[in-house]
């Protein structure tokens, strides 16, 4: 099973994409991951990506379509896409190249969001939390990594990317309920085991 993640930026895809690929066995493929381990790589793709991603915008399509075609040549199946497509026209690419068979959507209200990116802390482990449930903590309770902030966390940066998910990857709601692929988790104020119970049932009847 192929699947697109969907959500604004702070719904919760990274959350959940560890408990599915840790559950379902699906490999987790994040756009967002990518760029930074090319930016923190000094590459030219890095390079490139750095100035979009401070400034909330999109990566050029043409970079990141080949980004993920060259992914999925090496993972064929059973992965799970999280931040990609994030327009349209990604979406029509990635239409040519993979079959996916279902989007989850986190919907998550607006004003949550905010808060809940800047107060992130991520591990290089991928594990990430929020402040308000570390206690203090300032190492990563799976590996003990130091926990840092994601430079696009900041305030200013992060209205912009809102300002970019709500003109630009919004519309794939529709593209996807169009194809009859799209399952809608209402996240509401649920917290992410109760968010990952929803997603539980989605998944299970659709592997089954
Ligand atoms: P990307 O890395 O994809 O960032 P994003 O979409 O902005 O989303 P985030 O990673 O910030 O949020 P998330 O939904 O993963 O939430 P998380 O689980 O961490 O992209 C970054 C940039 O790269 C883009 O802006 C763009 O420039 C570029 N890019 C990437 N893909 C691209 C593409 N396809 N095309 C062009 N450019 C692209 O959770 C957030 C916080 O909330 C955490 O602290 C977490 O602990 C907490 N939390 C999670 N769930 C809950 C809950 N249920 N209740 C309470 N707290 C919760
Ligand atoms: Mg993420």
């Amino acid at each position: 099973m192929n699947i697109v993640l969907l959500g604004a930026p702070g719904a919760g895809k990274g959350t959940q994409a560890g408990r599915i690929a840790e559950k379902y066995g699906l490999t987790h493929i994040s756009t967002g991951d990518i760029f930074r381990a090319n930016i923190k790589g000094g590459t030219e793709i890095g390079k490139l990506a750095k100035s979009y991603i401070d400034a909330g915008k999109l990566v050029p399509d043409e970079v990141t379509c080949e980004i993920v075609k060259g992914k999925l040549a090496e993972v064929s199946a059973n992965y799970m896409l999280d931040g990609f497509p994030r327009n349209v026209f990604q979406a029509e690419e990635l239409d040519k190249f993979a079959k996916i068979d279902l989007c989850l959507n986190l919907a998550v209200d607006d004003k949550l969001l905010m808060e809940r990116i800047c107060g992130r802390r991520m591990c290089a482990c991928g594990e990430s939390y929020h402040v308000s449930t570390l206690n203090g903590a300032t190492t990563c309770k799976k590996c003990g990594k130091e926990l840092y902030r994601r430079e696009d966390d900041n305030p200013e940066t992060v209205g912009a990317r809102l300002d970019t998910y709500n003109k630009q990857t919004s519309p794939l709601i529709g593209f996807y309920e169009k194809q009859g692929k799209l399952a809608t988790i209402d996240c509401g104020a649920m917290t992410p085991e109760q968010v990952f119970g929803c997603v539980e049932k989605v998944l299970d009847k659709y592997i089954k």
